[in-house]
């Protein structure tokens, strides 16, 4: 397992930014325990069905807040009250500030130290996002996005797929965005017309556009694809076609060099979505998880890549990282990696169909 140390990404171990906690669905009234950011969590529901997430030990005697079934405080349902959360232990209860506000057996002022720490957390498009940057600035609302699809009737609206923890550092997952060379022998592209990456900001962009031995009818047809990344943990794509999809992959780390990973896939009908149209979306969505799943079996076997050999017809690797370590380092240096990387770097444009796009644009 390789550190971020070991890719020398910067000083913070984790990156700055809105990471994918868990589904929605998966938080009911009961408390979920989790693990990110090497940090044991625990994830509530108010009264008000709102989300929180809270640093799992109670500052009291350190119980954990998430993991008990037999205290009576649990058993007797008051675990949860309005938007506070309470310990099985001894009973002491947080606020959704993550302050304790009353120690039910004691007349004394909860002490100032008794305080569990509290997480920005949006639930937005059937997930729940926390923020997490080690410097402790506030969250950046544009770097999470709207996710506007899920509120349009012609979308069927994704199911999130798990795709488990992988032993690898996110670095390798990132990767992907520019490195053109393994579409045609992991996802079975060809033909391809072009492929180009932008940089910008917080922000980078991979356009696609290729045959594929399956997907397209002829030699002729084409794929297209626009990727994006907003900050280092949320890739959208986006495929034109007669059913537009947008795929979410989202992965938040667990430790340093262990990721979770999950896919989601939304689907245009082009109509107010029935039966049938749900029942196509999610076999659409089954096979973007498959491929997913191709670069996946790569990723579980392979040996972190410290130093890639790069050869001409790979893609902007180098940029792509150092695009990616911005996260890592003070929020104050960002703007100089950003100074540092080119606009645009083309890897493919057959054609002259990137400058045709440019010019459409
Ligand atoms: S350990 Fe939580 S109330 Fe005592
Ligand atoms: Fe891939």
């Amino acid at each position: 397992m390789a550190t971020t140390a070991d890719y020398r990404l910067g000083p913070h171990i984790f990156p700055r930014g809105w990471f994918m906690v868990a589904p929605s669905a998966d938080l009911a009234s009961v408390p979920l325990s989790c693990r990110f950011f090497a940090r044991d969590l625990v994830l509530y529901r108010g009264e008000s069905g709102r989300a929180y997430m809270v640093d799992a030990y109670c500052p009291h005697m350190g119980a954990h807040l998430g993991r008990n079934s037999t205290s009576y405080i649990v058993m007797d349902g008051e675990r949860i009250e309005g938007e506070n959360i309470r310990c099985p232990f001894h009973g002491w209860r947080f606020g959704s500030d993550g302050v304790c506000n009353q120690i039910p057996y004691s007349d004394q002022k909860p002490p100032k130290a008794a305080r569990i720490y509290h997480w920005d957390v949006v639930e937005r498009a059937g997930v729940i996002w926390a923020w997490h940057d080690a410097e402790g600035h506030p969250p950046q609302p544009d770097l999470l996005p709207g996710f506007e699809a899920w509120d349009h009737p012609h979308w069927v609206r994704w199911m999130i797929d798990d795709l488990g923890t992988l032993p690898q550092h996110p670095v390798e997952i990132v990767d992907n965005m520019t490195d053109f060379a393994h579409f045609s022998p992991i996802h079975g592209s060809r033909n391809i017309r072009y492929f180009y990456n932008e940089f910008d900001g917080p922000r980078q962009w991979q356009m696609f556009g290729a045959g594929h031995r399956t997907l397209v009818d002829t030699a002729e047809d084409l794929l297209e694809l626009d990727t994006w990344y907003t900050g280092p943990a949320i890739l959208q794509s986006r495929m034109r076609g007669s059913f537009p999809t947008h795929m979410l992959i989202a992965h938040t780390p667990v430790e340093d060099g262990l990721v979770q990973v999950w896919h989601a896939l939304m689907v245009d009908m082009g109509r107010p979505a029935v039966d049938a149209d749900i029942r196509a979306a999610h076999a659409y969505a089954q096979a973007s998880a498959d491929a997913l799943r191709q670069d996946f079996e790569i990723w579980v076997h392979k040996r972190p890549c410290l130093h890639p050999l790069m050869v001409r017809g790979d893609g902007p690797t180098d940029k792509n990282r150092l695009w990616y370590s911005q996260f890592y380092r003070p929020l104050a240096e960002a703007a100089d990696v950003h100074a540092r990387l080119p606009r645009r770097v083309v890897t493919v444009d057959r054609d002259d169909e990137v400058g045709r796009r440019s010019a459409a644009a």
